[in-house]
């Protein structure tokens, strides 16, 4: 496998990025001419930003899993696709080369016909980081069923939300999960959820953790008889089924600042160019390197940066099962040790939660392999980007600071590994393809450098959103109508001197909890279902290894109650409605909320007293009732 389109110096990013805008149907044709379609696009790009209605490689045909796997068999059928390492370090690792890994996928395939799934179909995946999840992922997307993968963290509730707005059919699980010290259920919280999901006929439950499971007849069937089956069968074989460039490849469901997650379309084609595009360019993946994406399946970067975009390039990508600190702190090293890792993709959240564990974790550990390191999902504080730089790469390997999004598919803004220039806790420069701006309140353009504003994206790239699933206005007024004609991200960004972007964090109410995206509002409607309480108001505040905690504040009904265990029911509550990652970390009760005399909240006063801001919180005379300011600064935890 060689990267014709992998840059190899700054002016041939330079050249690219120019070529990108002054061209930029004939800059992706030079990209995609190097997959293996069906039938080639009559067109490459449609688009405008106002219904929006965005179409690239139009009339192609094709099935992403021939790009992920068939096209390698000849070359790197027996190279190393998938390296699994388990939670437990005692416990054995799995290796799948590219002709086991195709094998597996093409038979489940076939137990997904068996089960009924049809091209279309929506099937949701619930499960820990096994090869079996990636292996249900392409198996989805080789018979054409869009697959809708949940987080194995969130709740039953989350799930139902999720099954019910996808109405998907078919649901695959595993009996549990293991994750550190943690045994996770996740088949009884998904015979939970289904309580309220008639949509889904069949659940198929993959073994791993040997949890006690109860199976319903005529619904739930085991992974492993599934595959028994298609082997008497006699192994047939599992034809890709031919795809629209345009046809959903997977729905993955995100918060937004109202309501309910929505469910953010990608398509097969563009996606596919894009999430391949950007890992080689990106982290300048070479062949035969290791690659180790830290993320889990459940979040777009798993999507794109440990299947999609690895498998389509030929890689050798690492699925750990477990977690940084178990058994010890030094887990990540002893596995970039274990298997020679040359690319590691990790979060800021995870670097500043091992970096408190001092150098002891990671002293005598072999981390000479490792050539590259990237970072995603939240800002990455100078602090601990040069604790990364110096103690992880040694000095050596540059650090990519990746700018992204659910709904952008793949990464936007970026140092290309060793190519273009890193500067601490910056994201840098668009990559070729990408056109950014920085808008003010009102939608003008913010020119020249050294300037702060809001990130907008002013032309169409192949990995971004289509829509949102079953509501195409949602995403219309979600992204689209906030500015004229742009897409707006919903971040804050600084420009510097030298044009070099540095993502400033959210300008909407959603917060980025360990590099997990939450809703405000959806932690409140969480919280407001507990009995005793009245209203809440949710803020995010900084907090030293998350990035940033939870701050609710409560008002509950006048009774004379424990409110310590108040909170902890409230914590309940809320781990039940949406999972534990949306747990608060502080909970303040209030007799009221500030608020103005319309009856907003004036969210911004709850934030500057959540970060300790105290004395300056702006004009508060225009508020309802000014004196509950004084008293909730008084009880400020
Ligand atoms: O605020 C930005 C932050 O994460 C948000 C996207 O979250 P999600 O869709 O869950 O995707 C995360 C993984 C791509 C963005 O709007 N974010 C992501 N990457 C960075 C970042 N903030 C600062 N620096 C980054 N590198």
């Amino acid at each position: 496998m060689s990267y014709p389109y992998q840059l190899k110096n700054f002016e041939e990013y330079q050249q690219a990025w120019q070529h990108s805008v002054t061209d930029p149907e004939g800059f992706w044709a030079d990209v995609a001419d190097h997959f293996y379609w069906r039938r080639k696009w009559d067109k490459v790009l449609e688009w405008n930003f106002k219904e929006p209605d965005v179409k690239w490689f139009t009339g192609a045909k094709l099935n992403i899993t021939e790009n992920c796997l068939d096209r390698h068999l000849g070359t790197l059928g027996n190279q190393p696709a998938i390296i699994w390492e388990p939670n437990d370090p005692e416990e054995r690792h799995r290796i799948l080369t590219y002709r086991e890994l195709y094998n597996k996928v093409c038979q489940f395939a076939n137990v997904l016909k068996n089960n009924g799934v049809k091209k279309g179909d929506r099937v949701c995946i619930y499960m820990g980081m096994i090869p079996e999840l990636a292996i249900a992922v392409l198996a989805c997307a080789r018979v054409g069923a869009i697959h809708s993968v949940v987080f194995g963290g969130f709740s039953a509730q989350s799930i139902a939300d999720r099954i019910q707005d996808a109405q998907a059919s078919l649901v695959i699980t595993c009996d549990g999960a293991f994750r550190g010290g943690k045994d996770i259920p996740l088949k009884s919280v998904i015979d939970d959820a289904l309580m309220a999901c008639p949509s889904v006929k069949k659940v198929i439950v993959c073994t791993r953790t040997r949890t006690p499971v109860s199976m319903l007849k005529g619904r739930d069937v085991w992974w492993e008889d599934e595959i028994k089956q298609v082997e008497t069968m006699g192994n047939p074989p599992a034809p890709a089924e031919e795809m629209d460039a345009e046809d959903t490849l997977f729905i993955l469901y995100t918060s937004g600042s109202t309501g309910k997650p929505k469910g953010v379309v990608h398509t097969c084609g563009g996606y596919m160019v894009y999430a391949n595009y950007t890992f080689i360019n990106t982290f300048q993946y070479k062949p035969r390197q290791v690659y180790f994406c830290t993320a889990d399946i459940g979040w777009i970067t798993g999507h794109s940066y440990i299947v999609y975009g690895p498998l389509s390039a030929g890689a050798t990508t690492v699925l750990f099962e477990g977690i940084p600190t178990y058994p010890d702190a030094g887990r990540f090293w002893d596995i970039v040790d274990k298997f020679r890792v040359n690319v590691l993709y990790t979060a800021p959240t995870a670097i500043r939660s091992l970096m408190g564990f001092g150098l002891g974790p990671v002293n005598h550990k072999d981390l000479s392999s490792l050539t590259t390191l990237g970072t995603v999902g939240e800002p990455i504080n100078e602090e601990a980007w040069h604790w990364y730089k110096d103690q992880i790469g040694k000095g050596k390997a540059p650090i990519t600071d990746t700018w992204w999004q659910t709904e952008t598919g793949g990464i936007m803004i970026a140092p290309l590994a060793g190519i273009t220039k890193e500067k601490p806790g910056y994201a840098t420069l668009p990559l070729p393809g990408i056109q950014p701006i920085l808008v003010d309140e009102n939608g003008n353009e913010i020119e020249g450098n050294g300037v702060n504003g809001n990130l907008c994206i002013k032309f169409p790239w192949p990995g971004m959103l289509r829509t949102t699933y079953g509501d195409h206005e949602r995403c219309r007024t979600t992204y689209f109508a906030t500015y004229e004609n742009l897409y707006f991200t919903g971040d804050g960004c600084l420009r510097d001197e030298d044009g070099y972007y540095r993502i400033t964090g959210r300008v909407d109410d959603v917060l980025n909890v360990s590099g997990h995206r939450i809703g405000t509002a959806e932690v409140e409607n969480a919280i407001n279902m507990h009995a005793g309480v009245v209203e809440s108001a949710v803020v995010g505040y900084p907090h030293d290894i998350k990035g940033q905690g939870i701050y609710a504040f409560v008002i509950t009904e006048k009774k004379h109650h424990d409110l310590e265990l108040t909170k902890k029911d409230i914590i309940q509550t809320v781990s039940r409605i949406i999972g534990p990652i949306a747990k608060p970390d502080k909970i303040q009760f209030v007799s009221g909320l500030p608020k103005t005399r319309s009856g907003k909240i004036m969210r911004r006063i709850l934030r500057k007293i959540a970060e300790g801001e105290l004395d300056n919180l702006g004009d508060t005379s225009t508020l309802l009732d000014p004196a509950v300011v004084e008293e909730i600064k008084q009880g400020r935890l």
